[in-house]
C-alpha cells in the first residue's frame, strides 16, 4: 500500500485545505473591503474633503471616480485571489482522480450512504457523518459555481458574452458568497465541536495527516 494511503488526510489534501483557506478568507477580505470602506457617499465625501485640505477642489463626481478607482483595484486583487482558488479546486480535481479509492470524496459519500440506510449503526451518528459528507460535496460544487462564473466575467470580453450576461452571471457570483459563508461557518463550528467532543485531534490531523480509521 502506497504510503500516503495510510494517512487519514494525505499532504496533497491538507496542502489543498489549508492553501484553499488562506485564499478563500482573503478573497472574502476584498469583498469586505468593497462593501464597506468603498460603499456610499461616506468615502466619497471623505475623498472630497481629504482633497480640499489638500487645496485642490473636486466635485462629486470627480470624487466619485477615485473611490471608483479604488474600488477597481481591490476587485483586481480579488480576480487574482479567483485564479489561485480556481487553480487550487484544479489541483484538488487532479488529487481527487488520482486518490486511493477510499479516499475519494463521492466514494466517502456513497459508503456513508450505505451505513446510513443499512440499519447497522446509530441512526443519529449515521446521519450526522452523511450530513457532512453531503456538505462537502455542496461546497465543493459552489466552489466550481464560482470559478465558472467568476472566470467568466472576468473574460466576459474576450469570451464574447453580453453585458446583461455578464450581470446575471455577477448576480450569481454574488449570490453563491452566501451558502459558501453558511458552509464555513457550520464547518468551523462543527469542527470546533468535534474536537471537543468525539474526535480528539481532527484539527491536528489535519495539519500531520493523522492515522487511516483513526
Ligand atoms: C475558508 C475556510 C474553510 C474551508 C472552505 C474548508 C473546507 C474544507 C473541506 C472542503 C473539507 C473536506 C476535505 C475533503 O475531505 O475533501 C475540510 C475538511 C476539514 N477541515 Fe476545513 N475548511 C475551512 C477552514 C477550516 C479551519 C479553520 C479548520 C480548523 C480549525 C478546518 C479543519 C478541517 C478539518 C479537521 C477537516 C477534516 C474533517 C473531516 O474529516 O470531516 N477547516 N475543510
Ligand atoms: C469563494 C470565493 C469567492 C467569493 C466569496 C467571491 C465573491 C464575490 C462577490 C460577492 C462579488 C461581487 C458581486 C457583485 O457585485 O454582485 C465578486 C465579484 C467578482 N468576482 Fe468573485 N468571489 C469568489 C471567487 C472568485 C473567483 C474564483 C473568481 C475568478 C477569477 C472571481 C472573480 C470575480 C470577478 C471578475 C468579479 C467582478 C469584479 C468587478 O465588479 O469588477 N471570484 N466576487
Amino acid at each position: 500500500m502506497k504510503k500516503e494511503a495510510q494517512v487519514k488526510y494525505p499532504a496533497s489534501i491538507r496542502f489543498w485545505h489549508w492553501g484553499n483557506t488562506l485564499v478563500i478568507s482573503g478573497s472574502l477580505v476584498t469583498v469586505l473591503i468593497n462593501s464597506t470602506l468603498f460603499d456610499g457617499r461616506s468615502t466619497r465625501d471623505f475623498v472630497q474633503k481629504e482633497l480640499a485640505h489638500a487645496g485642490a477642489n473636486v466635485s462629486q463626481e470627480q470624487a466619485r471616480a477615485v473611490v471608483h478607482g479604488l474600488e477597481d483595484k481591490v476587485w483586481d486583487i480579488h480576480i487574482y485571489f479567483g485564479y489561485v482558488l480556481t487553480a487550487l479546486f484544479l489541483y484538488r480535481l487532479i488529487v481527487e482522480i488520482r486518490a486511493d479509492k477510499n479516499q475519494k470524496v463521492f466514494r466517502k459519500f456513497l459508503d456513508t450512504l450505505k451505513i446510513y440506510l443499512s440499519n447497522q449503526a446509530f441512526k443519529s451518528t449515521a446521519r450526522y457523518e452523511l450530513g457532512i459528507k453531503l456538505l462537502y460535496l455542496v461546497f465543493y460544487t459552489l466552489l466550481l459555481i464560482m470559478a465558472i462564473t467568476g472566470l467568466s466575467i472576468a473574460f466576459d470580453d474576450n469570451l464574447g458574452i453580453s453585458r446583461s450576461l455578464s450581470h446575471s452571471l455577477k448576480e450569481v457570483h454574488g449570490f453563491c458568497m452566501y451558502p459558501i459563508l453558511g458552509f464555513i461557518v457550520l464547518h468551523v463550528g462543527g469542527v470546533y465541536f468535534a474536537e471537543r467532543k468525539n474526535k480528539k485531534g481532527i484539527v491536528s490531523d489535519m495539519i500531520n495527516g493523522g492515522k487511516m480509521n483513526n
